[in-house]
């Protein structure tokens, strides 16, 4: 019974919560449900031009309310955003409907890893980059961690491999 209930991969941004959710969703054959793009579908905009008009807590309470109506009815693999776990009673949602996995990973690699990215489709991290934006890495990973360790399972996203997540997903 255990097996249809859903996994939500968590992580701070850059952690690779798609890339590893398509993957393991593959691997057991569940669905793959990428929160972020739900949202997308539902606000019928972009999600940094819905920070833009609406603001960060509109934001919140948009992404808790797509969170609690996915469709979850077949085993699935959910990729949620770097702040779904920290707002609202999200956190605990999650490892009520499911198990969640974070996939921890240090600021600096964070850091480089966002480098590489648009990181204009990141409002959260207010069109930072450089040192500013390592400072400002650290400084929300610091405040989300407390949530992110609420985590049914925690692994080091650097050396894990996708063996591990299917055997945390069981
Ligand atoms: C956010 C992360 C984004 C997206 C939104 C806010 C955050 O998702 O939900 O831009 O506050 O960490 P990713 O973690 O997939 O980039």
């Amino acid at each position: 019974m255990n097996d249809i209930k859903p996994i939500f991969l968590i992580g701070f941004m850059g952690s690779g919560k798609t890339t590893w959710g398509r993957k393991l969703a593959l691997k057991t054959e569940r669905v793959f449900i990428d929160l972020d793009e739900v949202i997308v579908d539902e606000a019928g905009m972009p999600i940094p031009e819905y920070f833009e008009r609406h603001g960060e807590t509109a934001f919140r309470a948009l992404e808790s309310r797509v969170l609690k109506s996915l469709p979850l009815e077949q085993p699935a693999v959910v990729a949620t955003g770097g702040g779904t776990p920290c707002y609202f009673d999200n956190m605990a949602w999650m490892n009520k409907t499911g198990k969640t996995i974070y996939l921890c990973m240090p600021p600096k690699a964070l850091w480089s890893r966002l480098m590489q990215t648009d990181i204009s489709a990141r409002p959260a991290l207010g069109g930072l980059t450089g040192k500013a934006l390592l400072d400002e890495i650290t400084a929300k990973l610091a405040d989300r961690t407390p949530h992110y360790q609420q985590a049914t399972h925690i692994v080091d996203q650097l050396s894990m491999r996708l063996d591990d997540l299917v055997s945390l997903s069981k």
